[in-house]
């Protein structure tokens, strides 16, 4: 089942997208974890968690006793002794919240040092999404900051596809080819694009001749109803079905491409 992670500068849509591939997946009997793995994350809100359900879907990273359980250490303990391979294979099933048929899963974010700290917190994170990455049954969606942070050298060729989000703006592209040259060299495989908030068939046009390279997997277009789901706190998947009908086609793209 594919493995699929989302990237992009700062309000692209990487959450959007996110929720829409998720609940497509599901939609076609997929067993789904979408993991939000943005230190500033707001995937529950993307899926039409209320904010109750939401307070319940806590970071990985902030569960100390969790932390200390597995690794030995306590969270923020740098240097020292810490186990690096604790054992993280219960952890998607007994900390992950199921809503619409999706598994949600919060990281959370590593205090100190950030995500390439040598701390306990972090240790149990990078297991725990390398374990799920291998994880041959389940189709998993990570909805990243604009980095590859959560991808070591030795899990980045799991993902079957790095999808990076743009908008029809430079600013966007640049950060994508920022993006691409660190995905490459941890050696992630397949770097595609996905534009999101396109206006028309220019907007298309524009970010094909701006990719550098970069094979455009797909277009999910501007909507208001985007925006409406997003103030009304509701899934973007129920209220905007043009956005619904874009991601299908994106998901049938990247049935085509990895394996
Ligand atoms: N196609 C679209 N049409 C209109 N608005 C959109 C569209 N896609 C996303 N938005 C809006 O843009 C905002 C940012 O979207 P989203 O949160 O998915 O981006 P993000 O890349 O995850 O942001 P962040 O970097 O903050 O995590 C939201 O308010 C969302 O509703
Ligand atoms: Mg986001």
């Amino acid at each position: 089942m594919p493995k699929i992670a989302i990237t992009g500068k700062g309000g692209v849509g990487k959450t959007t997208l996110t929720a829409l591939l998720s609940y497509v997946y599901a939609q076609r009997g997929q067993d789904v974890i979408a993991i939000d793995a943005d230190p500033a994350g707001n995937l529950g809100l993307a899926f039409g968690l209320t904010a109750q359900m939401d307070a319940e879907l806590k970071p990985i990273a902030e569960m100390e006793s969790l932390i200390y359980e597995r690794t030995g250490a306590q969270p923020g303990t740098i240097g020292g002794w810490f186990k690096l391979n604790p054992k993280v294979d219960d952890i998607p099933e007994s900390f992950s919240l199921t809503h619409r048929g999706v598994r949600l899963l919060r990281l959370g974010t590593v205090r100190g040092g950030g995500a390439g700290c040598l701390c306990p917190e972090n240790a149990l994170l990078k297991a725990l999404v390398t374990h799920l990455l291998l994880r041959k049954r389940q189709t998993l969606i990570l909805d990243m900051e604009a980095g590859v942070e959560h991808l070591g050298r030795g899990t980045a060729g799991a993902v079957d596809a790095f999808l990076i989000v743009v908008e029809p703006g430079l600013r966007s592209l640049g950060t994508a080819g920022q993006i691409r040259g660190l995905a490459a060299e941890i050696g992630v495989k397949r770097i595609v694009l996905v534009a999101n908030k396109v206006r028309s068939a220019q907007d298309e046009a524009f970010v094909r001749d701006q990719a550098a390279g970069l094979p455009l997997l797909g277009s999910l277009p501007f909507t208001a109803a985007a925006v409406a789901a997003d103030q009304g706190g509701l899934a973007v998947f129920d209220q905007a079905p043009e956005m619904l009908a874009a991601a299908e086609r994106i998901a049938d793209a990247l049935d085509t491409i990895s394996p």
